[in-house]
């Protein structure tokens, strides 16, 4: 089953094409982040207002890659929320239309589903279940258990701070671009161990996380001018990478998983990585970086799954409707 995907939840439009949820025969992100740089953010209505010119270049330029044309295409995927609400629109109607259009199948996919689903499009066997998904993004610092295709437990979250906000925060700060996670971790790489010492706030007894305290931590530090913006960059790196790789292993060795997937945009951190590589007991899959942070690959992955079970959403399916991400 070959897939065109559609992803448009924050600042990238994005489209590919996907068979059978495993090979890319092409992905296209066009990315927004020098329209937003100068605001230190993303702005919701130019990101939205941006997807509307992007959408159509984007898709015809997947198909050419792909060197198809939407005849060889046999479903429409499109990402549902978490994101920003006229972002997914854009994406989500624009998959709906070509549907539609087509007479195609749709598939609504949650992105965060999307971005465990990474997972599959890198070579060598698929991942065994059950798995431990540690999904770290921008908005969402989610530890889920996955049982099956589409089965998931919530298990933990995050309470305030996702893990990318934290990085994106504290690299606003530092007095770095946005966003500041990639920046945050290049700094950290001119650093190394000095007298500072960051709190890890380790929430004990759950698996829920709080990075607030965190980023407060590291404003006192900022204030008080006594250390090199490098150091405070690769002490604070330490310590949320400590807890995450920290949560998820012991996480994973007390729900017996047989594999760890990690997913999302700071996936794409060197040193959560090489951590998580280190302390968990079972053997850690993290796709390469451009299938990290927001792609539609990733979403043409999840779809082919769902596909293959038979599944497909009615067209007229809302952006936020979802029950398939929720602790139970
Ligand atoms: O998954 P994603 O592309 O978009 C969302 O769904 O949110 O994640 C974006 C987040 C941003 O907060 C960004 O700063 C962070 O991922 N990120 C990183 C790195 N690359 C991207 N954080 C830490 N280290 C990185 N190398
Ligand atoms: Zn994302």
């Amino acid at each position: 089953m070959r897939v065109l995907a559609i992803e448009s939840s924050c600042d990238e439009t994005a489209a590919a094409v996907v068979v059978d949820g495993r090979t890319v025969e092409s992905s296209v992100v066009a990315s927004q982040v020098a329209l937003h740089a100068r605001y230190g953010g993303v702005v919701p209505e130019v990101a939205s207002r941006q997807h509307l010119r992007n959408f159509a270049p984007v898709v015809r330029q997947a198909l050419a890659q792909a060197g198809c044309s939407l005849d060889a295409i046999d479903a429409v995927a499109g990402t549902r929320g978490p994101g920003l609400a006229g972002s997914l629109l854009v994406g989500y109607n624009g998959a709906k239309a070509i549907a539609y259009g087509r007479g195609l199948p749709f598939l609504g996919t949650h992105h965060l589903e999307g971005h465990v689903y990474a997972n599959w499009l890198v070579e060598g066997p698929e991942p065994r279940f059950p798995a431990l998904c540690l999904v770290v993004s921008g908005g969402h610092s989610d530890l889920v258990l996955m049982r099956g295709h589409g089965r998931y437990e919530r298990i933990g979250g995050t309470r305030d701070d996702a893990a990318g906000e934290a990085f994106d925060k504290v690299g606003r700060l530092l007095g770095l671009p946005f966003p500041g996670g990639p920046h945050v971790a290049r700094l950290a790489g001119e650093g190394g161990p000095s007298t500072l010492a960051l709190p890890r706030p380790w929430m004990h007894g759950t698996f829920d996380f709080s990075f607030s305290g965190l980023k407060t931590a590291v404003l006192h530090t900022v204030q008080r001018g006594a250390y090199p913006a490098a150091a405070v960059a690769w002490e604070f790196q330490e310590a949320i990478v400590d807890v995450l790789a920290g949560k998820t292993s012991r996480l994973a060795r007390e729900l017996g998983a047989v594999e760890v997937l990690v997913a999302g945009g700071v996936a794409a951190n060197r040193r959560l990585r090489e951590e998580l590589q280190r302390r968990c007991p079972v053997p850690v899959r993290i796709p390469p970086p451009s299938y990290c942070t927001d792609n539609a690959a990733m979403i043409g992955a999840a779809a082919g799954y769902r596909l293959a079970l038979g599944q497909q959403s009615p067209l007229g399916e809302d952006i936020f409707s979802t029950n398939d991400w929720q602790r139970v």
